[in-house]
This record gives C-alpha cells, sequence and structure tokens, in this order.
C-alpha cells in the first residue's frame, strides 16, 4: 500500500478510518473521495493525526471520469470503498439514490480500477465494505452468519448492498481483480450520523425528546465499536487474501429495547437531568420489512487473520455517550441542517 484511495471517507465509518489508518501507518497518503451527501461531514475530518498526508477530493464514485482520472493522477493503488447510501429507514422513503450509488457508483468505481491497474494487479487491491444485512433476518435460534451463508437482502438498503458485494466478486472471478470483502454489523462510536439508533438516542435524550423504539423493540443487532471494524480492515488488507470475505462482528447482541435503556443509564450518570431518561422511551410503528435479528460468526477473521472485537457493549457505549456529550459543537454543525429537521419528520411524523 502506498497511495490509499478511500471513498466515503467524511462519512462516519470512513472518516474513523482515516483517523486509525494515519495512526498505524503514518507514511501512506490518502486520498478521500466523497460527494458531501447529507451523511458526509467536514467536521469529521477535523483535526486529523497528519493533514499533510490527507487530500480530500469533493466528488461523486459514479463520476467515472472523475474517479478514472483519481486512479492514474494519484496512482492509485488500494481502493477502500466505503462511500454507500447507508440507512435503511432512507431506502424505504426512497430507494433510487441506494441504487445509483450503492450498485451503479460501485460497478463504476470497479471498471476503473480495472482499466488503471490493467496488466498489472501485483500490489493492488480494491477493498469492499458491505454490511450483514445481505444474508437477511434470522429466528432466535438460527446460527449466527458465516461468509457462506445465502444472501437474503430484504430491505432496498441491503439489496443494493448485495448487488453491490457480488458485482465486486464478480470481478475477481471474471478479470482477476483483486479484491476482498468484509461484511460487518452495525457500527457504533464517535461521529455517527444521528439519523442511526444510538447517535439518534443520545441525542434526543440529552434535548428531552422522545425515544422512538421500532414495534416491540425486541430486535437484535450484533454491536460491532468503528475502532474494532478499522482494525479489522486493515488486516484484511495486509494479511487477507485476495477474492475473499470475511465477516466482521462485535459479539454483542442486546435487544434494541435493553441498548436504549442502557444508553439511559449512562446519561442518569453522566448528564443527569432530573427524571430518568428511560422516561422518554415510547414506542412507535414498526419498520416496514424489518429484519428480527442479525448476528455474526467471526471464525474465519479470528482463525485466519486473529482479529477480534477489543471493546464490548459496556466499554464501548460508554465511550460513544462520553464522546457525544463532549461533542454538542459537532452535533451542532450535522443535525443543525434543514435536511435533519425534515428527515424527522419525514420518518417520525406520521408513526
Ligand atoms: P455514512 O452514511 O455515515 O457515510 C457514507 C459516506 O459516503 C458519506 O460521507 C457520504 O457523503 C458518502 N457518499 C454517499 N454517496 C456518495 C457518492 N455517490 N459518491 C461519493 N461519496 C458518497 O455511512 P457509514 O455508516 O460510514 O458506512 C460506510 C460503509 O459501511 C457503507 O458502505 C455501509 O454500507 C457500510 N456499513 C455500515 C454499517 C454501519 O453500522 N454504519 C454497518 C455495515 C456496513
Ligand atoms: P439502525 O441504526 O437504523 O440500523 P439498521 O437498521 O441498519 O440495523 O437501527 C438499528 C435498530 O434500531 C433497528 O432494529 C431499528 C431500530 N431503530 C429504532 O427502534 N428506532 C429508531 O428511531 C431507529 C433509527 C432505529
Amino acid at each position: 500500500m502506498k497511495n490509499i484511495l478511500i471513498t466515503g471517507g467524511a462519512g462516519f465509518i470512513g472518516s474513523n478510518f482515516v483517523r486509525y489508518l494515519q495512526t498505524a501507518e503514518p507514511d501512506l497518503h490518502l486520498y478521500n473521495l466523497d460527494s458531501l451527501t447529507y451523511a458526509g461531514s467536514l467536521e469529521n475530518l477535523k483535526d486529523l493525526p497528519d493533514p499533510s498526508l490527507h487530500t480530500f477530493l469533493q466528488g461523486d464514485i459514479g463520476d467515472s471520469a472523475l474517479v478514472n482520472r483519481i486512479l492514474r493522477e494519484y496512482e492509485i493503488d488500494t481502493i477502500i470503498h466505503f462511500a454507500a447510501e447507508s440507512h435503511v429507514d432512507r431506502s424505504i422513503l426512497g430507494p433510487a439514490a441506494f441504487v445509483q450509488t450503492n450498485i451503479l457508483g460501485t460497478f463504476t468505481l470497479l471498471e476503473a480500477a480495472k482499466n488503471a491497474w490493467a496488466g498489472n494487479y501485483n500490489g493492488k487491491r480494491f477493498h469492499h465494505v458491505s454490511t450483514d444485512e445481505v444474508f437477511g433476518s434470522l429466528s432466535p435460534t438460527d446460527p449466527a452468519f458465516s461468509e457462506t451463508t445465502p444472501y437474503e437482502p430484504r430491505s432496498p438498503y441491503s439489496a443494493s448492498k448485495a448487488s453491490s458485494d457480488h458485482l465486486v466478486r464478480a470481478y475477481f472471478h471474471t478479470y482477476g481483480l483483486p479484491i476482498s470483502v468484509t461484511n460487518c454489523s452495525n457500527n457504533y462510536g464517535p461521529r455517527q450520523f444521528p439519523e442511526k439508533l444510538i447517535p439518534l438516542m443520545v441525542l434526543n435524550a440529552v434535548q428531552g425528546k422522545p425515544l422512538p423504539i421500532y414495534g416491540d423493540g425486541k430486535q437484535v443487532r450484533d454491536w460491532l465499536y468503528v475502532e474494532d471494524h478499522c482494525e479489522a480492515i486493515h488486516l484484511v488488507l495486509k494479511q487477507g487474501k485476495d477474492g475473499e470475505t470475511y465477516n466482521v462482528g462485535g459479539g454483542n447482541q442486546p435487544y434494541n429495547i435493553d441498548l436504549v435503556q442502557e444508553i439511559c443509564a449512562i446519561l442518569d450518570e453522566l448528564h443527569p437531568q432530573g427524571k430518568p431518561h428511560a422516561n422518554l422511551m415510547t414506542h412507535v410503528q414498526d419498520r416496514p420489512g424489518h429484519d428480527r435479528r442479525y448476528a455474526i460468526d467471526i471464525t474465519k477473521i479470528h482463525a485466519e487473520l486473529g482479529w477480534q472485537p477489543r471493546h464490548d457493549i459496556a466499554s464501548g457505549l460508554r465511550a460513544t455517550v462520553e464522546w457525544y456529550l463532549q461533542n454538542p459543537q459537532w452535533a451542532q454543525a450535522v443535525t443543525g441542517k434543514e435536511e435533519y429537521a425534515n428527515w424527522l419528520n419525514a420518518n417520525y411524523a406520521r408513526r
């Protein structure tokens, strides 16, 4: 790895990865291509470990002329592809952007990599960051998702990610493009856009707003601290084999409702406001097609690369809540826009 292109590096996981990689490998030059949708923010890229080795490029992964130029001009040898539309609820209300970015955008990047690296795949890697949601929904007794679990996506978001995964693997089998894929579970940590469960609950609770629990709140996610995820991707880049897929999970699987209770308990301690924050919990209409349970089997990445998560939910959640409490200016910058108010209205007003 010498010249790295990170796509979606102004978003939640991408910006955490930029920080992580600059610390783990201080000599690499990182080029960060992000179109700055509602979910991307330059706030996420403030105070980087080494700004001189980070070049931000604003643009769309679906712009083939731009992507071709970037790969050639900066002699990119490694692509780490995070850019995506990433929120299930938004995919229900507006699926077109998911098809555009997640499927066609990934296709554009793959074509550009194939052309720029044609004839010399040595030392090159296209790493695709995907999700466990491609595997569908588990019953309480089903075994956890492994790398060989059949795909059964059930939302426009997961269907678009599944499609992109298939394209990435097709480029390996058909053209020999050196790819790797990680399918990870729900991430949480600093700088996550407050449309996702954990930051939404923290920021709503601090403002005394209702905490909307979809349905009975007995859905299960496998929570992965973002720094652990970054470490897994880094290991796959360095030691993972071309063409391979690795599942990455946190091993923490509470019911949503218990997770929100835990957030409230941490806030009662760190940010007391008179009444228990849990009083704000409100059951609202469920998400259509809501996947009931996700769980990840990390046997492969543990056995082959020695990875396992360092954070349990107790330590990760506390660090996360502390970060949002300590960074109110970040929250104001990313939620203060009209787009955010419009989103809350579109998704919650009629529930
Ligand atoms: P995010 O929504 O926080 O960030 C996405 C970033 O991509 C934003 O900065 C946005 O501006 C950028 N982007 C969107 N469309 C673009 C386009 N057409 N061109 C260029 N940039 C564009 O997402 P995230 O949570 O950081 O997720 C990153 C990746 O990880 C995604 O591929 C997502 O599917 C995957 N993933 C996320 C989670 C999770 O829990 N957050 C779990 C599993 C997999
Ligand atoms: P989310 O963070 O949107 O991630 P995903 O849908 O990709 O798993 O949601 C996590 C879980 O929390 C999911 O079961 C839906 C639920 N949820 C709520 O109960 N209320 C909310 O307001 C949100 C955003 C999510």
